[in-house]
């Protein structure tokens, strides 16, 4: 696997986080340096696809300086119309309105960067399409619905010479950049990590099939235009095959990739189950759960994911590093992320004192066990706390990594080979399920 670009270190941790303010320290300044003020100075960017996600990564880029928005391109007139709206009402300028991404291209002039955020099976056509149209693209993950585009995306990266980011925005977060580089392979508190598992539950009512109001549709031509059989299949694109991975790829890409990017090589198989448990006319499983394993240079990982759609029993979604001296459990939510000091460990006073963790308050502590069970029991272990907490939204470090990088002034935290590497895997998890069968990897699963 590609390594991560230049690691953080514990300073640059808590400039970047809450506990920086209070420290007094410089704050996450944006890497631009030369901020810019005057329009020739500034990135022109379109936006390609303001459903909701265009909308948020829309929200985080208004806190980056330096960017013009100069247009936006949604087939839907509805959502065209709210993001040409959102961009006025943040930005004060109204930026052009396109419903057919090529007339976009064809039309504008002096773009330097693309923001795609459409349904999964859009963004190998328009990514490449971008990069052969001599423009940087941040592309929203999955990279594609197949693996087939994913190596298209990485193909015309490489040939254009520009620069691709996939959204896999945890790759720049600076809490997941600080436990990798400072805590897991700096000081090796977990010890030999031996397991991963992580997951995201949803409820049933979270997961029901998105509505529309009857009076806002599009019309069938431009439906079927691109791709899309009806309004109920536009609003809901995420449950049909041809035009998504499924839960496996929509969510459980984020955490699957921080599998891989941890551990710092690909499994080498995989073996999946999955189900139409509840929702039974849907085309993809809506709860599946694989195995991975990996040969880690520190010896065998095995690491367990699930994603369910049916019931949020079990807290949110979260990867944890389970390790023979510590556990880690991160994700993008503060409540969710924990740390533990296994009993058996040597003590990290030192790490305490040395400020690259902060200790818990002890938790009262359990009713005795009977004897019997007791000796069965592990001792509680001892809980930690990161030094900081994130004060940006999720989406922002990664977007300033991308913008940074067309400054010139930054190397791309995800670009689509990082993504490619790390992603690759999760596209064999359905036929794993569908087949009922274990894949045991080979250059031609993984490879671009
Ligand atoms: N990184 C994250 O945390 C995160 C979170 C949510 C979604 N996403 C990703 O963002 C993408 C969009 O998800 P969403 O929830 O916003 O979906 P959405 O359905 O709400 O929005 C998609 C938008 O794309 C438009 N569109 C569809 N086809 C188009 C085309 N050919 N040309 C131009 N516009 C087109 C639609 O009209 C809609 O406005 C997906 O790839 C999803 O996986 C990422």
């Amino acid at each position: 696997m590609t390594p991560s670009p230049t690691p953080l270190n514990r300073r640059d941790f808590l400039s970047k986080t809450a506990a920086g303010i209070g420290a007094g320290l410089v704050l996450g300044a944006p890497r631009t340096a030369h901020a810019a003020t005057d329009a020739s100075d500034k990135i022109h960017v379109a936006l390609v696809g303001v459903g909701k996600q265009g909308r948020v990564l829309f929200e985080a880029m208004s806190n980056i300086p330096g960017l013009h928005f100069q247009a936006v391109c949604d087939i839907w007139d509805y959502n065209r119309q709210g993001g040409i709206a959102k961009v006025r009402a943040l930005q004060g300028h109204t930026p052009k309105g396109y419903s057919d991404i090529d007339e976009m291209l064809a039309t504008e002039k002096g773009l330097d960067a693309v923001i795609v955020a459409t349904p999964d099976f859009w963004h190998s056509p328009h990514t490449v399409k971008c990069l052969e149209a001599g423009l940087n693209v941040y592309c929203e993950k999955m990279m594609s619905n197949t693996i087939d585009g994913a190596r298209a995306m990485v193909h015309a990266m490489e040939k254009s010479g520009k620069l691709c980011q996939i959204g896999h925005q945890r790759r720049s977060n600076p809490r997941y950049r600080y436990v990798l580089d400072q805590l897991i392979n700096g000081n090796k508190i977990c010890g030999q990590i031996v397991n991963v598992n992580g997951q995201w539950n949803r409820a049933v009512n979270s997961s029901q099939d998105i509505g529309f109001n009857p009076k806002l549709t599009i019309k069938q031509d431009i439906l079927t235009k691109y791709g899309f059989k009806d309004m109920q299949q536009f609003m809901n694109w995420r449950t049909y095959r041809d035009l998504s991975g499924g839960p496996i790829s929509d969510l459980g890409a984020h955490q699957i990739d921080i599998f891989n990017w941890f551990l710092g090589v690909p499994p080498k198989s995989v073996f999946a189950s999955g189900g139409h448990d509840f929702f039974k006319k849907r085309e993809h499983f809506d709860n599946v759960m694989a195995i991975f394993d990996y040969d880690t240079p520190q010896g065998g990982v095995r690491a367990f994911y699930q994603v369910l759609t049916t019931t949020s029993a079990g807290g949110g979604y979260y990867e944890s590093f389970m390790g023979t001296q510590g556990n880690i459990r991160i994700s993008e939510q503060t409540a969710y992320t924990s740390i533990y000091r296994e009993d058996s460990a040597p003590s990290w006073d030192s790490l305490v004192s040395r400020g690259f963790l902060k200790k818990q308050a002890a938790p009262p502590k359990p009713e005795p066990a009977p004897g019997a069970i007791a000796s069965y029991e592990s001792a509680a272990p001892e809980g930690f706390e990161l030094p900081g907490d994130i004060s940006k939204p999720p989406h922002q470090p990664h977007l300033e990594n991308f913008f940074a990088a067309v400054r010139g002034q930054a190397t791309l935290n995800c670009n689509a080979r990082h993504a490619f590497e790390s992603e690759a895997p999760i596209y064999w998890v359905n036929p794993s399920a569908l087949s009922r069968l274990p894949i045991e990897f080979t250059a031609q699963h993984l490879t671009v």
